[in-house]
């Protein structure tokens, strides 16, 4: 019976619905307090004494990484995965019925047979496209993992005759918000700023304010 080991089978030590630097503890108990943005636990993470470490090993890690189209059986392992990679509740944001029509412009990377990421993007009109989750295994970040799945997204994106990509993020998600801007793509200016970064208010509807992003394909 797991429930009844010394372990923590249901990773309730280990949930929280945001991250945020230790110095932001004010903003983020204001955010839990409003219960803002879906909020129900937030991890103080303290800054880094060092510059980030970033694992520079891309021959060593592509022998074994594979970039594929999704497949509608991928649902069943997202769905067990993609709380825990995005750090927040999303599986009510990745539908089954999604994966029908939007497969040939999503991807999952693929490690000795693994997921250890997916891009989950569609193509609109107007010449727009856009990336809805993209989410990599916690123990496989920095690694360019998640800039190849978005090389790949702009990639099919050019084929398919969009101009533009777009996608949101949650103003207190600052490694959404750094991987983003460090990826070229350019904050749509909204109508306020949280944490000096612009939003556009209740975006997704009350309360959830979102960072919108852009680049050209
Ligand atoms: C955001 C996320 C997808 C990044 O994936 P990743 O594979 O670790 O990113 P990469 O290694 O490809 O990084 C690409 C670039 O962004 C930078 N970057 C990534 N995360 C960063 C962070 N937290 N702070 C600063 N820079 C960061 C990297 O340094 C790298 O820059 P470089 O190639 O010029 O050196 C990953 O952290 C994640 O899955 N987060 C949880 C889910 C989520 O928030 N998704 C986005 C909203 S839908």
């Amino acid at each position: 019976m797991p429930l009844l080991t010394d372990g923590d089978p249901l990773g309730i030590e280990v949930f929280h619905t945001h991250q945020l630097p230790l110095e932001e503890a004010p903003r983020g108990y204001e955010i839990f307090q409003k219960k803002q943005d879906g909020a129900i636990k937030i991890l103080p993470k303290p800054r880094p004494n060092s510059p980030r470490q970033v694992d520079r090993r891309p021959d060593l890690h592509l022998l074994n990484m594979k970039i594929r189209e999704f497949r509608e059986s991928d649902h069943r392992q997202v769905v067990s995965v993609v709380d825990g990679w995005g750090g927040r509740r999303m599986v009510d944001k990745l539908p089954q019925l999604f994966y029908r029509y939007i497969r040939q412009t999503s991807f999952v990377v693929e490690e000795d047979g693994a997921m250890i990421a997916f891009l989950v993007g569609f193509v609109g009109d107007a010449e727009e496209a856009y990336i809805h989750f993209v989410g990599v295994h916690p123990e496989h970040r920095n690694r360019g993992t998640g800039r190849r799945l978005y090389a790949a997204f702009f990639e099919e994106a050019r084929q398919r005759g969009c101009r533009r990509v777009r996608c949101i993020t949650s103003p207190v998600n600052e490694d959404s918000i750094a991987f983003h801007k460090r990826l070229g793509l350019r904050i749509v200016e909204g109508y306020r700023e949280v944490g000096g970064v612009s939003v556009h208010p209740d975006y997704d509807g009350d309360g959830k304010d979102k960072v919108v992003f852009e680049k050209m394909c």
